[in-house]
Formats: C-alpha cells, structure tokens, sequence
C-alpha cells in the first residue's frame, strides 16, 4: 500500500506541555499507521535556547522517553534526533544562497524577537531554513503541527519552489497538517501555551502539579462560564459533556476547577506510569534514537547526492 511520508519535530527545550500534546503529538500517533513517520528531536533548533550540554543531553533523552511513552512505535517509525544527520544542516546552507534576508525577516520569531528589542541570534534568523531543511530532505507529503509553525511549513514550500525553479523538480511541496479545535491550545493564563511564557501544564506533570495549576487558571468569565478553564477542560471532555457540566455549575468556578483537575488527572496518571516504565531503562532508549538516526542518515544521503548533483557540485 502507498503511504504518504510524514515528518514532525519537537524541540528539547524544555519538558513538553500539553499544548505540544493536544496541538501536535496525538496527531503523531493518530497518523502513525497510515503514514511512513519521521519523528524528531529537534536539538540544533534547541541551541538557540539550550546552551548547557548537561542540560541539552538530559532534555534530549527525555524527550526520547516522552516520544515513546505517548505511543510513538519505534520498530513503525523513525525516532531520531537531528543532530544525527548532518544532511539537515548541509542541506539548510544550500537553502541559505536562494532566499533573501528580506524573505525571511518576514518570520514571526524573528520579527517578535526584534519587536521585543532583543538581540536575535543567526540562528534564530535562519531557524525557519534549517526547518525547512528537515522537512524536505525526507520528500515529506505532510506535516502535523501546531498553529504557531503554520508560517514554517509555508517557508518549506517557498523553498522547494525556488530551488525547484532554478534547478529543476527535485523536492516535494510539503503541507501542514493542523487541526483546527487545537491549533492553539491557551496556557493558564488564557495566552497561548508556551515554554516562554511559563503558562503550562506538562504533559507528565504529578497530580500536586496538575492540582495547583488548575487552582490557578486565571477566571475571566462570561454568563458563569470561566473562558480558560472551559477551552483547557475541552481537551480532556466531549464538549456535549460540557455543555451539561458547565450549566448545572454555572458561576461555580472551584467546583469547575476540581472537575477539570480530575478528568486531567485520570487522563495524565496512565501516561506518567507508562513514561516511568519506559525510562527505567535508558539504554535501550538510546538504542532506539542510535537506530533511528542511522536509518534516518541513510535516506538523507540518497537525497543528498541528488541535491549535490543538481546544483553541479557533484564531480565523481
Ligand atoms: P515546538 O517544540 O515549539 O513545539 C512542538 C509542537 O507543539 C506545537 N505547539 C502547540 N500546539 C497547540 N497549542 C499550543 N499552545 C502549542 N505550543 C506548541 C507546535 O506547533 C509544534 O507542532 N519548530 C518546531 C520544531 C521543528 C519542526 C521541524 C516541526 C523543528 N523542525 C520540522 C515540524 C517539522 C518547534 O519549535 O516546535
């Protein structure tokens, strides 16, 4: 049967929260079946923001175990870190001497980042090419992800237009796989989830956790309804469910919260048991990531030499 190629990643900058979950990796194991899956831990994105190596390398296998412990199934797909394949980065320079700066002061990071009167780094500058480099160096048809990399995705395919152009078909135009209910799922304060606004909820958080967090969801409401915890619990309930729940309650928020903190808790508790489970024995997690880079490298260097040829760099 034919399957559609499938790429998503994941950067271990910090432990995933349930944004990352809702908006993209229950999608990775929705798909996982009916797509060839490349999985990735995105660690040459995380340098702009990781620059402790003890920190990196920690953040990176847990974020293998995170992978594994929400289903991804590494003898189905490719689990494997970027920085294994050094084909992502060959690749991004190549696409670094087609498109302009002006082009890519157009990205939302960069543009926030200055608006914000940082310093941005190179990196951050050309974060969307090395993305664009991950995506289309596997053929990858689709891309399941979050709202916020939906201008990613478009980059990737402007990219593989123009390198297209100038040097023939050699790379597919990838689409963005979003789902619209969770595209953007709101941190405890209403704003997006986000590492960078410390408003999450993790993915594995303990039940104290889970209990405090919810405690304090900040309540803007209107005719009885808390906003917040109303678009957070959506995620865990049927939204007929709700609908009940949140009339019978109407302006009861503690009663509301405590609903919410239990549903969370009997969904997250199997999770966590099963992540325990899974990092009890690291080195078989490191195998699996050792194995799936070598798979991934493989079919990276086939394109590779393809892309090496077209652009007259390939002599013998
Ligand atoms: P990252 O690590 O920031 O986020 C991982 C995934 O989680 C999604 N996400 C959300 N979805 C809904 N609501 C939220 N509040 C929320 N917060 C995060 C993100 O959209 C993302 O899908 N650039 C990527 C990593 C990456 C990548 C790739 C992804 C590198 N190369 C190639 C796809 C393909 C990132 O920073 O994700």
């Amino acid at each position: 049967m034919f399957k559609k190629i499938l790429l998503s990643g994941i950067k271990p900058s910090g432990r995933p929260h349930i944004g990352n979950y809702f908006g993209a990796m229950k999608q990775f194991v929705e798909m996982q079946t009916a797509h060839h899956c490349f999985f990735m831990i995105a660690d040459y994105h995380a340098l702009n923001i990781i620059q402790d190596p003890k920190v990196m390398r920690e953040n990176i296998i847990n974020l293998a175990i995170d992978y594994l412990a929400i289903g991804i199934d590494p003898t189905q797909s490719i689990l494997f870190k970027q920085s294994d394949v050094s084909a992502h980065t060959e690749l991004a320079w190549i696409f670094d001497t087609i498109i302009t700066v002006p082009y890519l002061e157009r990205a939302h990071a960069y543009k926030d980042a200055v608006a914000k009167k940082k310093e941005a780094s190179v990196g951050l500058f050309n974060y969307p090419v090395l993305m664009a480099a991950d995506i289309l160096l596997y053929d990858t048809d689709v891309v399941p992800v979050g709202a916020d990399q939906k201008q990613h995705v478009e980059i990737a395919r402007d990219i593989a237009e123009k390198f297209n152009r100038i040097y023939g078909e050699t790379f597919k135009l990838p689409v963005a796989h979003i789902m619209k209910e969770v595209a953007v799922v709101p941190g405890i304060d209403g704003q997006k989830m986000s590492k960078s606004y410390g408003n999450t909820i993790l993915l594995f958080a303990e039940d104290s956790d889970i209990e405090k967090l919810v405690m304090s969801i900040v309540t803007d409401s209107s005719a009885g309804v808390p906003k917040n915890v109303y678009e957070i619990h959506k995620l865990f309930r049927t939204e007929s469910e709700l609908a009940k729940l949140y009339e019978e309650k109407a302006g009861k928020y503690k009663e509301l919260k405590d609903a919410l903190t239990a549903d969370m808790k009997k969904f997250i508790a199997p999770l966590r048991e099963k992540r325990k489970a899974i990092a009890g024995d690291t080195a078989r997690v490191l195998q699996i990531l050792k194995d799936g880079g070598e798979r991934a490298r493989a079919i990276a260097q086939t394109k590779m030499e393809m892309v090496r040829e077209k652009i007259g760099v390939k002599l013998y």
